[in-house]
């Protein structure tokens, strides 16, 4: 019994002293480092009192000016935070060869959508961007353009409908609809009728994949710290009901196209133009993360804006003349050559995507040590380095007034003055992201067509200010986004 006891109290402090000296790594490397306490490391509140970049920021204002990279902990494992926008450029672009992956966790065994450009690393990651990148391009983007309209106008004819019952709408969950009929259809080629329907398939897919449980989202953070003792585990990215959804709705879809030889303006047919060339799995694995990537950060920016709209009045208005004046002077129908010229329109986009970048923090895995310039601190392989985009937006020194929804920012004048590596909402570099085209457009289209149809402002729901929901791993506000929605 008395050896038992021993033997238990040797393992307690030999863990005591194990977590000790983990959470002294920094300090031992000669950084500044952020405090941190077992078992969550140094933000113990994310996940369920603040999102990951809140607590990402304080730990920026705290050490910005003292250092160019502060050390801070995830659980256990040491990770780097950027501070300085030299560093920052290194290592988004000049030194990509030592930062080239991100570092995310997926297997392929288990749960092969998880292997997707988002998550694959090195030749494989590469080899996936460049067959990819054609399906992005200008022209293919002006090929979809009619089929995210028209989805467009199917938009204010629902939500037309819907004022008869109530002017305060969720308009979160509007722009989610919006955005899932629009990926559903072009990367899955189904009208999918989430306008119609909000309990549809896809919507209900889509939310699991975005809307984690507190234990999905340490799950996921866990897997991020410890990829292979998750790997061991088993542990899976996308739960198994999300990943046989998105698999056999896409296989599905392939095979019909395959056998009778559908041709259509969408994801879909490129994907099938690439088939010598990938697997059915990767190929749905690819369609998933389109879903993935293009529904929830689009229908963020959508919110976004129209919460500000709602706030802004006078720049509700403007943006109205401006698309109502372009789409009168083309007999009432938007194209995509007018989209990309309303200037307004696009500052409004910019300038939300500012206060509110969807995806909120960049990171990158190093894979070869690397002297941070002008000191003699290393940054160790197999350190994952984390940018706050969130941070750069909103540092008064690169934005004065960062809490000012200004598009003014965004005009052509000062968009040129807006210092290099402080706007990152698409990230930077040869990973930056790649329907960056398609989320601008889709976002537009959605935009356009509300703000020419209806007008928006705070109702009693409105959350003033915002709070963000800390378990969703892009930026999400915390109840919806309900606003009075009146027809004009
Ligand atoms: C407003 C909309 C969007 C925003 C704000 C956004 C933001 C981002 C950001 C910040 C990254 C990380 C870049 C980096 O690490 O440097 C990224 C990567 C990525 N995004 Fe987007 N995204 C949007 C729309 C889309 C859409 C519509 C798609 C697909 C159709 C998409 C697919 C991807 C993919 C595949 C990656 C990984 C690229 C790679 O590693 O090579 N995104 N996105």
């Amino acid at each position: 019994m008395i050896s038992t006891l021993y033997f238990v109290i040797t393992i307690i402090i030999l863990c005591y002293l194990w977590i000790k000296k983990r959470y002294r790594y920094w300090k031992d490397q000669g950084f500044l480092q952020e405090d941190a306490t077992f078992p969550m490391g140094s933000f113990k509140n994310v996940g369920t009192k603040e999102t990951e970049f809140e607590a990402f920021d304080s730990c920026y204002k705290k050490f910005k000016g003292k250092v160019q990279a502060v050390g801070i902990y995830s659980f256990l494992s040491p990770a780097i935070l950027l501070i300085d926008l030299e560093l920052i450029k290194n290592i988004y672009v000049k030194e990509f060869s030592s930062f080239q992956s991100r570092g995310m966790y997926y297997n392929e065994e288990v749960d092969p959508l998880s292997a997707n450009l988002l998550t694959l690393d090195g030749q494989k990651w590469k080899e996936r961007r460049v067959k990819l990148t054609q399906m992005f391009t200008s022209g293919k983007m002006k090929m979809m353009f009619e089929i995210i309209d028209s989805i467009g106008d199917k938009l204010v004819t629902v939500l037309e409908n819907k004022l008869t019952e109530s002017c305060n709408q969720d308009m979160r969950n509007w722009a989610q609809r919006f955005t899932a009929d629009n990926i559903g259809n072009t990367s899955f080629g189904l009208e999918c009728k989430c306008l119609e329907d909000e309990n549809s398939k896809f919507m209900k897919y889509g939310r699991k994949m975005f809307d984690l449980s507190i234990f999905e989202v340490m799950r996921f953070m866990f897997s991020m710290s410890f990829p292979n003792i998750s790997k061991k585990l088993g542990l899976r990215f996308f739960s198994k009901e999300v990943a046989d959804f998105f698999y056999e709705t896409f296989i599905q879809t392939f095979e019909y196209r395959e056998k009778n030889n559908v041709q259509r303006n969408d994801f879909v047919s490129m994907l099938l133009e690439l088939k010598d060339q990938f697997t059915k799995v990767q190929l749905a694995a690819e369609s998933t993360l389109v879903f993935g990537g293009g529904y929830e950060t689009s229908s963020t920016l959508m919110t976004f804006i129209l919460y500000e709209l709602a706030l802004n009045p006078d720049i509700q208005q403007k943006l109205r003349d401006e698309i109502e004046s372009r789409i009168e002077e083309n007999d009432g129908k938007l194209t995509y050559e007018m989209l990309n010229e309303l200037k307004f329109l696009d500052m409004v986009t910019n300038e939300t995507l500012r206060k509110y970048p969807p995806i909120a923090s960049g990171i990158r895995l190093c894979n070869k040590d690397y002297e941070i310039p002008g000191t003699n601190l290393t940054i160790s392989s197999g350190i994952p380095v984390q940018i706050n985009t969130y941070s750069l937006h909103h540092d008064p020194d690169y934005f004065p007034n960062p809490n000012t929804f200004d598009p003014e920012r965004f005009n052509e004048e000062n968009f040129k003055n807006i210092k290099p590596y402080t706007y990152a909402p698409f990230g930077y570099g040869p990973r930056i992201c790649i329907g960056m085209r398609f989320g601008l457009m889709q976002s537009k289209i959605g935009i356009a067509k509300l703000v020419a149809n209806f007008s928006f402002s705070p109702c009693e729901k409105t959350m003033i200010p915002m709070k963000y929901s800390t378990t969703n791993p892009f930026m999400a506000p915390q109840n919806g986004m309900w606003l009075k929605v009146e027809r004009i």
